[in-house]
């Protein structure tokens, strides 16, 4: 089980000195969507030249245009680029086959994706690496959580990593822990901490069982 740092919410000389700070509780770093908009793919270009230990993801949220698209971040230097599950599957195939060209992994966003049970064998089929459970920030202010549907994508998934989003943080990981991601995904629940470094620290911790 690995943590995803995402930072969304800063520019990106506050976000290399918030990596600078937790770097030794993070597995992934991720470029969250509004760094993306701020500072353009050099953001991804500087974390990952200046964290070559760190695998970095980048948040694009891919809806079209997948072999274009995806080629741009991964030239960037992503090792992980994001796509929605809500996008054709004949997008989701081209930016599979670019993945495989740059050997670099795809990650399926599944935010407002409602049918799981047929998307996720048809995501498999594609032959996507990770699949992200994800509920929005808009969704999360309507007291919705990732929980139940990392409960029913684990069913439907057989062979692809599981990642999980939504507002966690160190009152709630536990409970997403006990259902065995491969990938737990925190954004506000550090970046907004009053401590970041405690907060990050007791999560790293928290999975360190599951390595
Ligand atoms: C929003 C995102 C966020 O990066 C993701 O939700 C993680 O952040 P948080 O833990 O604050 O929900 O992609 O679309
Ligand atoms: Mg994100």
């Amino acid at each position: 089980m690995k943590l995803q740092l995402a930072i969304d919410t800063l520019n990106l000389s506050d976000a290399i000195r918030l990596i600078d700070d937790l770097y030794d509780y993070i597995d992934i770093i991720e470029i969250g969507t509004p760094l993306v908009l701020l500072e353009g793919t050099k953001a991804t270009e500087v974390i990952s030249n200046r964290f070559p230990e760190k695998e970095v993801l980048c948040d694009a949220k891919i809806m079209d245009a997948g072999s274009f698209e995806s080629q741009i971040v991964f030239e960037a230097g992503a090792d992980y680029v994001t796509i929605l599950g809500l996008a054709d599957d004949k997008t989701l195939e081209e930016y599979v086959d670019q993945a495989r060209k740059y050997d670099k992994k795809v990650v399926v966003d599944m935010i407002n994706v409602e049918n799981i049970d047929k998307r996720v064998p048809k995501l498999e089929e594609i032959g996507v690496d990770v699949i992200a459970v994800h509920t929005g920030v808009d969704r999360q202010a309507l007291g919705r959580t990732p929980l139940d549907d990392l409960k029913e994508i684990k069913k439907y998934a057989s062979k692809t990593k599981i990642a999980v989003a939504g507002g966690i943080n160190e009152n709630t990981i536990d409970k997403y822990i006990k259902v065995r991601p491969d990938i737990v995904i925190v954004g506000s629940g550090i970046t907004s901490a009053e401590l970041p470094q405690n907060s990050a620290e007791r999560m790293y911790k928290a999975i360190q069982k599951y390595r």
